[in-house]
């Protein structure tokens, strides 16, 4: 149900994503969205999506409807399609899952959410807990099938993973996986995708953070299991690195014309990527990420020059 308020935030959101109108026909202009195949199926995914931690969590926690709103439909009519939430991200999923409803936009959105009720640390997940927290993950989004449901972080896996396989058999989910954005926890994640038949992985990813790429990336190619890449921009990491800086003029050739495109246009690159989850609170940041996914993508050359070009750049 849309309260009076949401009613004039829609209005006023509305406005908002329609002075975006030009930016999509320019976009459009660039050619079709990029899309990946999930291994797991072969179904399809643009390869940018939207990631909700942080800035995302924070205007959801505001109740800043237009913001968050404006960002999912922004999303969604540049040609995205994955959204990536967690229980744990504060007010991110409830939010969303709010708006998804209200606007019944279910169909165009990859739900991806996430289960830990075990801590980062080594805890171990109470049963009954993990089944409530995914159970509210459902109510939240008012359907019957979720997309995908990760285990946050490797954490319990033992304990929480056979609840999303068991969920996965009952057809309540259609793809389940885990996470991990910590070094320390890579040789979990690696153990783990070696031992049992998984359908997707989060990892973070970047242009001057290529951890990924030495045992991971490898082993979900031959594993068949298909990456989320997070962390795109390092959070503020590289924003801070190139402050004050232009794109180099080559990186026009792949059409990368902001620092979003440079960076998003890199990590979708590899082969073993399947969809890069920028976050973002703002529409026009979502315009800006989704043009990365048109267009020509970097060739392993251009990619190298990329990584050469930021690490020459002083660290932050
Ligand atoms: N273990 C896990 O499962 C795990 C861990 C970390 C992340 N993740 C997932 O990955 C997603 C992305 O990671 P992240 O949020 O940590 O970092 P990120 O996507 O690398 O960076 C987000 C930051 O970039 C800014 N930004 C976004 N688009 C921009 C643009 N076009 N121009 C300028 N600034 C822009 C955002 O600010 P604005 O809001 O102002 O745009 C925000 O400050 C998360 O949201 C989450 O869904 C998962």
């Amino acid at each position: 149900m849309l309260t009076r308020r949401d009613c004039l935030a829609l209005t006023a959101n509305t406005c908002a994503v329609l002075a975006l109108k030009p930016r999509l026909l320019a976009a459009q202009e660039r050619g079709p969205v990029i899309t990946r195949p999930i291994p797991a199926t072969g179904e399809l995914l643009p390869i940018i999506g939207c990631g909700s931690s942080a800035t995302f969590s924070q205007a959801a926690g505001q109740e800043d409807a237009e913001a968050v709103r404006g960002v999912l439909q922004t999303m969604i009519e540049h040609g995205g399609k994955v959204f990536d939430t967690a229980p744990g991200y504060g007010a991110s999923e409830e939010f969303a899952g709010k708006i998804v409803n209200d606007l019944d936009m279910h169909e165009e959105i990859f739900w991806a959410t996430k289960l830990n009720v075990a801590g980062f640390r080594g805890g171990s997940a109470d049963p009954a807990a993990a089944r409530a927290q995914v159970g509210a993950s459902f109510d939240r989004l008012g359907r019957e099938k979720i997309d995908l449901i990760q285990v946050h972080n490797v954490a319990d896996l033992a304990g929480q993973f056979p609840i999303l396989r068991e969920l996965k058999q009952q057809g309540r989910v259609r793809y389940i996986g885990t996470t991990s954005t910590f070094k320390p926890q890579y040789e979990t994640l690696e153990r783990f995708m070696r031992e049992q038949t998984l359908d997707f992985i989060g990892i973070d990813y970047a242009v001057d953070n290529l951890s990924a790429e030495e045992r991971i990336f490898p082993l979900a190619q031959e594993r068949k299991i298909a990456v989320m890449a997070y962390m795109p921009f390092g959070r503020t990491r590289l924003w801070e690195r190139v402050k004050g800086r232009e794109v180099p003029a080559w990186a026009n050739e792949f059409g990368a014309q902001t620092w979003a495109q440079f960076f998003l246009k890199f990590a979708a690159s590899h082969p073993a990527v399947t969809v890069v989850t920028p976050a973002t609170s703002r529409a026009e940041h979502m315009v800006d990420n989704m043009a990365a996914a048109r267009g020509r993508l970097p060739s392993s050359e251009e990619r190298r020059r990329m990584v050469e070009f930021v690490s020459s750049l002083p660290a932050v």
